[in-house]
């Protein structure tokens, strides 16, 4: 993806659109880019746009939205941190196309998404995203949503990296500290930046650092679509620094807080 860095930085929610339809060129732009989707899990997601009218889809935090992205992925381990990482690169991929997005988890009538998207048993849609082109003006609604979550800060790297153990302050060299930031400035659900990075012995190893309330059964632990989506951020961060990344699931069996979940490691080449 052309500047990645630039992408991420630039990329805020959008909830406030035009009311204007996706062009028929940037449909088919979209398409075309989720055919090539891939993440580290080999989870395949699978790519659909639908009609908002056509199909009485509406989300209340949204206005003027007359499309949306979802995408499907089969139940299993990891199908949510592998949702994350893959509809990432679609939501980044339409920032570079100056279409807003939103990642959708909770507001919105589910069974009215699933069913339009014909999702089948052994299923599950996590997220969903309208695709449109953002307002000149936010909404009262949407500007009181971002201050309530605090959507235009994000927690000190300080509280989210650290150097061999747990809460040990970790002091990056240049390169890493790039990376770091755009893993720093990826969104998540209420803004809650589950994700926590322990660097030992040359690998990263990425945790999540739970809060109640995310987990459902049939739709999979919003927490861990977080990870996801810090997790591509990272690596797309090196790879677009010329490096690779192996993402492996590898617990090194470091002490972590009772709330916090080893989930997979990095390591860079
Ligand atoms: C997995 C996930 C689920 C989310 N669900 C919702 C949602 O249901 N409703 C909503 O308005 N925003 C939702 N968001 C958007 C976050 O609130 C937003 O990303 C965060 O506040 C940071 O703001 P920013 O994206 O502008 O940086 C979700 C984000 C993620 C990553």
């Amino acid at each position: 993806m052309e500047n990645l860095t630039e992408t991420i930085k630039g990329r805020k929610s959008v909830r406030t659109f035009d009311g204007n339809p996706l062009s028929e060129q940037h449909k088919s732009a979209i398409l075309r880019f989720a055919t090539e989707i891939s993440n580290p899990f080999d989870i395949p997601v699978e790519f659909e746009i639908l009609d908002a009218e056509s199909n009485n889809l509406s989300s209340p935090v949204l206005s003027g939205e007359r499309n949306y992205a979802v995408g499907k992925v089969q139940k299993k381990p990891y199908a949510d941190v592998a949702f994350g990482y893959s509809f990432e690169q679609l939501v980044l991929y339409a920032a570079t196309l100056g279409i807003g997005t939103v990642w959708i988890g909770g507001t919105m009538k589910r069974e009215l998404f699933e069913s339009a998207a014909g999702l089948k048993d052994g299923e599950m849609m996590p997220c969903i995203s309208p695709l449109g082109y953002p307002a000149t003006k936010r909404s009262i609604k949407e500007s009181m949503m971002r201050k309530g979550v605090g959507a235009d800060s994000r927690l000190s790297g300080e509280k989210l990296f650290f150097d061999g153990a747990w809460g040990q302050n970790l002091l990056p060299d240049a390169e890493l500290k790039e990376v770091l930031e755009l893993v720093r400035w990826a969104p998540s659900a209420v803004n809650k930046q589950p994700w926590r990075i322990i660097l030992k012995d040359g690998i990263f190893h990425f945790y999540e650092k739970k809060d109640k309330g995310f987990v459902n059964e049939n739709v999979g632990d919003m927490q861990k679509v977080d990870l996801g989506i810090a997790l591509c951020h990272f690596v797309l961060g090196y790879e677009e620094k010329g490096r690779q990344a192996k993402v492996s699931i590898c617990d090194p069996g470091l002490e972590i807080p009772s709330d916090a979940q080893y989930l997979a490691s990095v390591e860079i080449f």
